[in-house]
């Protein structure tokens, strides 16, 4: 991930230390739409400004640090992927990403299904009234508790992992009286060009059944023998934060030859294939995510041309984004504190919140940029890193990043493509409270998860 050092050029200090930058931006003010939320601009004092209402009077309303949601941008992403896809595909926003009831309702709202990974957030989607049957139900381990209430409940499809959770669902189904729509999750042996730790479809890890050695074959020859399951498809999901293309292609490929031996062996063609989520968003201007609409015509033409050369029905494809909708849409707007100049090296400035707002940098090395919003200013750039409030040195926001040699205590900064992963994530560590999402459109501002209090905290320590 990282980019090797750029000769910036004498700034702050002489000599810029070996990091994770390019040269430092001509203009620090400029906001950079490839990475901030579509009604992001600034005002004519130089505030910055989203959905029409301006960073400082948020900070003052709703203290930092706080993820500050783009309410416009979130359904318009949703929406464009919606529309790429049409009405002969399904497209199922990743709940893990981030989930809230407000979510779930504007995903309603415009026409998308929901994937869910635990009883939490199956939990969260049916208390905001997403229909059971537009819900799909995935993990690596689900519960007993949690298989029957997904039953129960009517989810539309569950994603089966293992060999012995196809048993275990379709016990629980039988005993229910019920069918279950399920698909089958297949590893296909893909190396994704991401994180180790955001790789999934490689065969050396915990999720799905290999397609290698025939034993995605040999799940799906005994979930077709038992008749409390429907086997609606088969699913396959490579990984995380992806741009190249290349491996949903042989993805794709992997499973309509499964489809193709499903066919050979037992005479049914089944009616579905879900290629996953990952594709990647801009963390920085650095980053050319894809477009929903070259997505979805890149993917639509790999399976029907692998279905027209096997001579195959083309199934009905499912896909299931969860940081390209949400991510781009959220910034984390922080207050910044002590502000410490290490000579030669590079200028520590810290904020209110950290590691417990945004464990990514730390976990996966990821890439964020800053700005400084509460005013414009036209001091040189120094080279910074933001850091949190944590008791811990790995506890980094944005490893490396410009701003201005006159940034002060108080200034208000925002990380941009906050959105996924991130209040997700947030844990309590040390004790800091977990900060709140507030939504924005039009000139109005709602808290749609609150900041959590030291009553919380209170409230769980039963003594
Ligand atoms: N479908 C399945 C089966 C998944 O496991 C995931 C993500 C998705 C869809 C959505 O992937 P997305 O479109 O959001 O990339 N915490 C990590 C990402 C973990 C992703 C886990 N599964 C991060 O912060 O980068």
């Amino acid at each position: 991930m990282s980019r090797s050092a750029h000769p910036a050029g004498p700034r702050h200090a002489d000599v810029l230390p070996e990091g994770h930058y390019s040269a430092p931006p001509a203009d620090l003010n400029t906001l950079d739409p490839k990475v901030w939320s579509q009604t992001v601009t600034r005002d004519g004092d130089g505030v910055a400004t989203v959905g029409g209402i301006d960073v400082k009077t948020l900070a003052e309303q709703y203290g930092t640090p706080a993820y500050v949601l783009d309410e416009a941008d979130f359904r318009a992403r949703a929406r464009a992927w919606r529309t790429a896809f049409g009405h002969d595909a399904d497209v199922f926003y990743a709940g893990k990403a981030f989930l809230s009831r407000a979510i779930v309702r504007w995903l309603h709202e415009e026409g998308l299904n929901l994937d869910v990974c635990s009883g939490g957030e199956l939990a969260t989607a049916l208390s905001a009234g997403m229909p059971a049957d537009r819900i799909a139900f995935h993990g690596n381990n689900k519960s007993t508790e949690e298989i029957t209430r997904a039953i129960e409940n009517g989810v539309g499809r569950i994603v089966l992992d293992s060999f012995q959770e196809i048993v275990r669902v379709a016990h629980i189904a039988r005993e229910l009286g019920k069918r279950q729509r399920v698909q089958i999750r297949i590893t296909v042996g893909v190396e994704a060009h991401t994180h180790e730790f955001i790789a999934t479809a490689h065969e050396d890890q915990k999720f799905g059944i290999p397609l290698a050695g025939g034993q995605a074959a040999e799940a799906v020859r005994r979930a077709l023998q038992l008749d409390s399951l429907e086997v609606i498809g088969i699913h396959s999901h490579i990984g995380s934060q992806i741009f190249d293309m290349s491996g949903f292609e042989v993805a794709a490929h992997r499973v309509v030859g499964l489809l193709k031996d499903i066919r050979d062996e037992h005479g049914v063609e089944l009616p579905e294939i879900d290629l996953g989520g990952g594709l990647g968003i801009a963390y920085t201007s650095d980053d050319d995510p894809r477009e929903p609409h070259e997505i979805a015509k890149a993917l639509t033409e790999i399976v029907s041309r692998e279905c027209d050369a096997a001579k195959l029905r083309t199934p009905r494809i499912s896909v299931e984004p969860g940081r390209a909708i949400v991510g781009p849409t959220a910034f984390t707007l922080y207050e910044v504190g002590t502000i410490k100049p290490l000579d030669g090296l590079r200028t520590y400035v810290s904020v209110d919140g950290g590691m417990s707002d945004n464990i990514r940098t730390a976990l996966y090395d990821a890439e964020y940029s800053v700005a400084l919003v509460s005013r414009t200013s036209d001091a040189e750039p120094v080279l910074a890193r933001v850091v949190g409030k944590h008791c811990e040195s790995g506890d980094i926001v944005v490893k490396d990043a410009f701003l201005p040699a006159d940034l002060a205590p108080g200034d208000l900064i925002a990380v941009p493509a906050t959105g996924a992963y991130c209040r997700s994530m947030a844990s309590n560590y040390n004790h800091v409270l977990r900060p709140p999402v507030v939504a924005v459109a039009d000139g109005e501002s709602r808290v749609i998860v609150r900041r959590e209090t030291e009553e919380d905290l209170l409230r769980l320590d039963v003594g």
